[in-house]
């Protein structure tokens, strides 16, 4: 089969402000895609919205907070009324935050799943009764790595991205041969990430952060994202090794939880007696 022509197929693309959605909203408009790029930064996407231009790329930029079912609607809106349809949606907005599962408070339970779960159906479902239509699309869910297993410290936003992988599996069967669905799994990525979590988490020093030697430019994560939606498959994988250590985890959790205490412990015990709270008081 040869590769997706994607000249001319718009897709819409949440948190293009920054990291991973700026670079792949980048790279899907360098392959010819009209781009429909979604944030709350309105002045961080006017200006990629230029660099698109001055490309010779084709791109709008609208004011979106993925927690409001309406402002997904309006970019699926914008989107159709700018491009004429819409063949992608990239569902990336998201962030993290630390704090053991029994101490974060529930408002903070809720609200990351306001963003990064309800987010991500807010984002798809207006855009695929179009994509049904057209009789094609492509969905494509920004999980991680660590949509696999329960990370300590950062269990809220690791059930997030399970949650995500959940549904990007479920709907990429009931809409096989209609609408092509994939999950990205990315490693961590040298993005601003890291710098939302720490004022997500109260400013405390991260205790939950991905191996040096263990990750990687956006630049490698959308590349890996253009080559998807040029030939589909149901999850993007940056790195092998943590493809591997994700199925390592599944097959023994004895071994793998053994891992997580030897890496965790220490630093949860040191957190605690540098005096600082693992996290605010359930509310
Ligand atoms: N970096 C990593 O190590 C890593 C690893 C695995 C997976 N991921 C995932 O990759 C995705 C992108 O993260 P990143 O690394 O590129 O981090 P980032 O640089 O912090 O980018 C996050 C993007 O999400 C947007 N966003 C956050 N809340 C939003 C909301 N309520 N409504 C609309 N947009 C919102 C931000 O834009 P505004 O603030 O302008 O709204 C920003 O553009 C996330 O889903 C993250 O979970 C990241």
């Amino acid at each position: 089969m040869p590769p997706i022509d994607l000249r001319g197929k718009p897709i819409a693309i949440t948190g293009a402000s920054s990291g991973i959605g700026l670079v792949t909203a980048l790279a899907c408009a360098r392959e010819g895609m009209p781009v429909a790029l979604a944030a709350r930064r309105q002045d961080r996407l006017r200006e990629l919205e230029s660099e698109i231009h001055r490309q010779g790329g084709r791109a709008i930029s609208v004011l979106c907070d993925v927690a409001d079912p309406s402002d997904c609607r309006r970019l699926v809106d914008r989107t159709l009324e700018a491009f004429g349809s819409i063949y992608g949606v990239y569902a990336n907005a998201g962030y993290g935050v630390e704090g053991s599962v029994h101490e974060l408070s529930n408002k903070a339970w809720r609200d990351i799943f306001e963003v990064n779960f309800w987010g991500t159906l807010n984002t798809i479902r207006p855009a695929l009764p179009h994509m049904l239509q057209a009789g094609q699309g492509h969905v494509i869910i920004c999980s991680s790595v660590v949509s696999k297993m329960g990370i300590p410290t950062l269990a809220a936003y690791t059930t997030t991205k399970a949650a995500q992988d959940h549904i990007g599996r479920a709907m990429r069967i009931e809409l096989h041969g209609r609408v092509h669905v994939s999950t990205v799994h990315p490693i961590g990525t040298n993005t601003e990430f890291s710098q939302v979590v720490t004022e997500h988490s109260g400013n405390r020093p991260r205790t939950a952060r991905s191996p040096e030697g263990f990750r990687q430019t956006p630049e490698q994560v959308a590349e890996a994202i253009v080559r998807c939606l040029k030939r589909p498959r149901g999850e993007i994988w940056t790195s092998w090794t943590a493809r591997m250590l994700a199925a390592v985890g599944t097959a023994a959790p004895e071994f793998a939880d053994f891992i997580l205490r030897r890496r965790f412990l220490p630093k949860i015990a040191e957190m605690k007696n540098a005096g600082k709270p693992a996290a605010s008081p359930p509310a």
